[in-house]
């Protein structure tokens, strides 16, 4: 396992239209040590919009990980070398996001199909810089759901290097659904995220989906009749629906030793500067 793995195992996931940099610098006051993804982000928007507009956060927000959207290794490298110039600690890419628009630029879920050219984007990513590149996925797509599927996609990407993996325990149904129903409808099989941990010992998984509380993040994170603990938890919905529930999470799942705020009112003062 990589010596950074302690690292991951709180992360508040990246999500469009709320996981801005004044959401992250609020999750942060909550929970110092959870790691925090930025809305996914189009390489286009890198390459051709305003970065300070789209690029900007507050030191306050290490370690901050930027999701980037595409799939053409040559951008996704410009890209992630522009983040990393601008200070990111991870560049994560979305092989996870169902939507139709994403769909027509060929990057999200889709991806997963595309093994080969992931590796490439991969590659090109890591030639470009020298913090970690990890990605974000689902367990299928479409009909694609068997195991093999997923453990060929992780595996692909071991290959080269990768070795952070963000698993949304869900398969994505590309075509009649929209990307909310994408989040509910699909079944969770988190035992198919455990598996990929005991195929893959060296790469650190992370469990993503429908986890609401501390008791479901225990239980993902110890080993069970299901297969072993996965890495860590990445937490979506339930950061914005009750983000003081990052509290308890980091409380319990991080090492000891960072700080916590004492309670809600301690963030007050902070916030207020902010
Ligand atoms: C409003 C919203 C926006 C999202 N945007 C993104 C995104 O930009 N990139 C991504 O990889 N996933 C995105 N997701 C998916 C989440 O990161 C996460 O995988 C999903 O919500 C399942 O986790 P949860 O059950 O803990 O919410 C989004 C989810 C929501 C609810």
């Amino acid at each position: 396992m990589p010596y950074w793995g302690d690292s991951y195992r709180l992360s508040v996931a990246p999500m469009m239209d709320w996981t801005d940099r004044h959401c992250r610098f609020f999750h942060r006051l909550i929970a110092p040590k959870a790691r925090l993804y930025t809305e996914m982000i189009t390489t286009g928007a890198i390459l051709h919009g305003d970065l300070h507009r789209l690029l900007d956060f507050s030191e306050e927000e290490h370690p901050v990980a930027i999701q980037l959207g595409g799939s053409e290794p040559e951008a996704l490298a410009a890209s992630a070398r522009r983040a990393a110039q601008w200070g990111y600690d991870e560049i994560n890419l979305n092989c996870g996001c169902p939507s139709e628009r994403v769909q027509r630029g060929a990057f999200g879920a889709c991806l997963m199909r595309e093994p080969d050219l992931v590796a490439d984007c991969i590659k090109a990513m890591q030639d470009a810089v020298s913090i970690p590149v990890t990605v974000k996925h689902r367990i299928g797509v479409d009909d694609q759901e068997d195991y093999g599927f997923v453990r060929d996609f992780v595996g692909k990407l071991f290959q080269v290097g990768c070795r952070v993996f963000f698993v949304h325990a869900r398969s994505a149904i590309l075509k009649g659904l929209s990307p909310k129903e994408n989040r509910e409808i699909p079944p969770l099989r988190m035992s198919v995220v455990r598996r990929l941990k005991q195929d893959f010992p060296d790469a650190l998984i992370v469990a993503n989906g429908g986890i609401q509380t501390l008791n479901q993040a225990q239980a993902l994170m110890t080993p069970s009749s299901a297969g072993p603990a996965v890495d860590g938890v990445m937490i979506g919905r339930a950061a914005y629906h009750d983000p003081w529930i990052l509290h308890a999470l980091q409380a319990a799942l991080c090492l000891p030793g960072s700080p916590l705020p004492p309670n809600r009112e301690a963030i007050l003062a902070p916030l207020q500067s902010y």
